[in-house]
């Protein structure tokens, strides 16, 4: 049976939609993609305190996947809240608009949440909760399952539009499926990068600044796979994939291990118009 083209209360006109953090905030890739032809877009990620990111190197290309060390480069939560309160272009993309969101604290989040489900240009929301916890060492949040119960129960109690879950395959993802799920969200997005390194031999120093950094792209498909499938096995709310997916077959063999809806990442970056495409392709 096909699963329903719904999040929550929220309808979708297909199952794809853009990965976070590789679509800019939705204005960058108009000029190159219709995005009616979209499921929806989801944009990069905002955090509570304006970030400068890391410094260069932020990306590097390996043979089949591409290693990133962006460190969540946005300018804060006030300030892109209080543009798009005088300025919702969002409202004008005829597609679902899911904002991606991640606080430095449980209450971060849930205050967050709340004040971008006042714009009515954003459908949904996605707390990415794999990224660090600055009052807990620098561990992502999702390591910890007593932060998702709270984030996702706060959440649900406060917001008003569905909201889906993003977690780090470097964590306990299904275990983290089970509490989203029972904790009131109406999705989980399986998964962000995952953990890679590069080391200059010559010169034996490592590449990026924090040493390890984000790896996606074609290389990950099979481990997003296995886990995607893994995520779908544990719980019934829909999951959305993220991992490699560079074509309308890849689409597919993850809507087969129980995805409801995939998301394009990395590939946006070779192929700007790729999303229509595959939805096009897999209609
Ligand atoms: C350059 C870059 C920036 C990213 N930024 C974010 C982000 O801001 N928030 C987020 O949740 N995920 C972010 N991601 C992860 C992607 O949304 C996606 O989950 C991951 O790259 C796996 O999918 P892919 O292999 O199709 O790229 C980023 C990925 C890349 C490559």
């Amino acid at each position: 049976m096909k699963a329903p083209l719904k999040i929550g209360s929220l309808s979708f006109r297909n199952r794809v939609l853009t990965a976070s953090g590789t679509f800019g905030m939705g204005k960058e890739f108009s000029d190159f993609l219709d995005y009616s032809q979209l499921g929806g877009i989801t944009l990069k990620t905002i955090t509570k305190n304006p970030r400068q990111g890391n410094p260069p190197p932020r990306i590097l290309e390996t043979p089949y996947g591409l290693l990133n060390s962006i460190g969540l480069e946005n300018e804060g939560f006030q300030k892109v809240y209080q543009d798009l309160k005088k300025n919702d272009y969002l409202r004008q993309y005829d597609t679902n608009v899911i904002f991606s969101l991640a606080g430095d604290s449980v209450e971060d989040y849930v205050e967050m949440a709340r004040f971008f489900c006042e714009i009515e240009g954003i459908a949904m929301l996605e707390l990415n909760l794999s990224c660090p916890n600055v009052h807990e060492g620098g561990a992502t949040f999702d390591s910890n399952p007593e932060n998702v119960k709270r984030i996702v129960e706060e959440t649900a109690k406060t917001v008003s539009k569905p909201f889906t879950v993003k977690f780090s395959p470097s964590q306990d993802f299904v275990k983290n499926s089970r509490i989203a799920e029972y904790s009131g969200a109406h999705a989980i997005t399986i998964s962000n990068t995952f953990l890679g390194m590069a080391i200059h031999a010559k010169t034996k120093t490592f590449v990026f600044k924090n040493k390890t950094a984000g790896y996606s792209g074609p290389a990950v498909k099979p481990m997003a796979l296995a886990n995607v499938y893994r995520a779908a096995q544990a719980v019934k709310i829909p999951v959305i994939a993220s991992g490699g997916i560079s074509s309308a077959e890849d689409a597919s063999e993850f809507l087969i291990a129980g995805a409801s809806f995939i998301s394009i990442g990395t590939l946006n970056f070779v192929d700007p118009g790729l999303a229509g495409k595959i939805a096009k392709e897999i209609e």
